[in-house]
């Protein structure tokens, strides 16, 4: 069987570091690794407008922010299909099969749709667009056939709905889809990074993000405001690396060859981490060392995004040829959907035959 990956973002705002290590990051080894036959990446605008219904503006904005994120940390149009998920109308049509085979109270318990009705307060009065769009997911992981989907794990409650309406679906109507596999970043610091004040989630409402777009002097400004430990005053004083954002962000970024180049001090992070915890090392010399390696990281995909912003009519090229080839795809997956559920008919002879029977009789 073929190995495919699917996945995407909502086109919401510029994505930031967080993006970057709990899913970018992976994205761009995997292209790399030459393991996939297919790689689709989606732009999952119709998503977004799910809960933006009265901001479309704000997503059409980010759709091409988003894209030029994509290509900057290195996502390669040769290798990887960047696509807009509006533009693939077969996606729609999906979900109006797998409704079926979804119950009202099966969503109501997903916990990341629940989260999400709290955050945004619309436990009055949910858009059923947005109630659904755990099954408009499903759609676009099966529509592309993918074995594996990459993503954080507030996206674990998504892929078990997939995986049940693979189940189902191919119960009902014969093996047609694939059942997905999720894969998580690798590191525990990488899952969910917080923000640089130590909240548990970048926001951009809480202005606590790193974007991938920042100049190098907003990066510096933003760590070296970063959250630490509140308690390490003097530093003289025992410091703790539990919640510290300093070193989660470490933890995140940080490669042995870094203390090398920038910290030769100290051979590796658990010997910086021990220093701290003694006493006697101060968070500006660790916050210092966090930018040098943040900055290394990043200018790169600073480097890149600046050649394609020379040219953004290519960026909506490449976008367009990625949608086309996805539209493709997903139809291909359309057609034996249909043929399944036996909603083929002017394909179907044998329908017409025994329908002229019946009647010639
Ligand atoms: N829910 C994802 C997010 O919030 C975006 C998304 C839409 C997605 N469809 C997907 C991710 C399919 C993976 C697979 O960022």
């Amino acid at each position: 069987m073929s190995k495919i990956i699917l996945t995407g973002d909502r086109p919401t705002g510029r994505l930031h570091v967080g993006h970057y290590v709990g899913s970018l990051r992976r994205r761009v080894e995997l292209q790399n690794s030459g393991e996939f036959d297919k790689i689709f990446i989606m732009i999952a605008d119709a998503q977004a407008l799910t809960d933006n219904a009265d901001n479309p503006e704000k997503i059409r904005q980010n759709v091409i922010e988003v894209a030029l994120d994509y290509l900057s940390v290195g996502l390669d149009p040769a290798k990887s299909n960047l696509f807009i998920q509006s533009q693939i109308s077969e996606l729609t049509e999906l979900s109006f099969f797998y409704m079926n085979l979804v119950t009202v109270s099966r969503l109501q318990r997903n916990p990341t749709v629940k989260a999400e009705i709290q955050m945004r307060n619309f436990e009055a009065s949910i858009p059923v667009g947005f109630f659904t769009y755990p099954i408009s997911q499903a759609s676009d992981i099966t529509a592309f056939k993918a074995t594996t989907v990459p993503v954080g794990e507030d996206q674990l409650p998504m892929l078990e709905q997939t995986k049940e309406i693979v189940r189902k679906f191919n119960s009902v109507y014969g093996e047609v889809l694939v059942e997905p596999e999720i894969l998580l970043p690798d590191n525990e610091a990488c899952l969910r990074l917080p923000g640089t004040d130590g909240k548990a989630k970048m926001s951009k409402s809480l202005g606590n993000c790193i974007y991938l777009s920042d100049t190098e002097e907003d990066v510096r400004a933003k760590i070296m405001s970063m959250y630490t430990d509140p308690d390490h005053i003097k530093i003289t004083d025992p410091g703790k690396i539990e919640g510290n954002t300093v070193f989660t962000y470490l933890d995140a970024f940080s490669k042995p060859e870094h203390f090398a180049e920038f910290l030769p001090e100290y051979n590796n992070l658990d010997e910086l981490k021990e220093h701290y915890k003694r006493g006697g090392l101060g968070d500006v010399k660790v916050k210092k060392f966090l930018n040098n390696v943040l900055q290394d990281e990043l200018a790169p995909i600073r480097a890149r995004r600046a050649e394609f912003e020379k040219d953004i009519p290519e960026v909506y090229n490449i976008l367009k040829k990625g949608s086309d080839v996805a539209r493709e795809a997903a139809a291909e997956t359309l057609a034996e959907v249909k043929r399944a559920m036996k909603i083929n008919y002017f394909e179907d002879k044998a329908l017409i035959e025994e329908q002229s029977e019946k009647y010639s009789r």
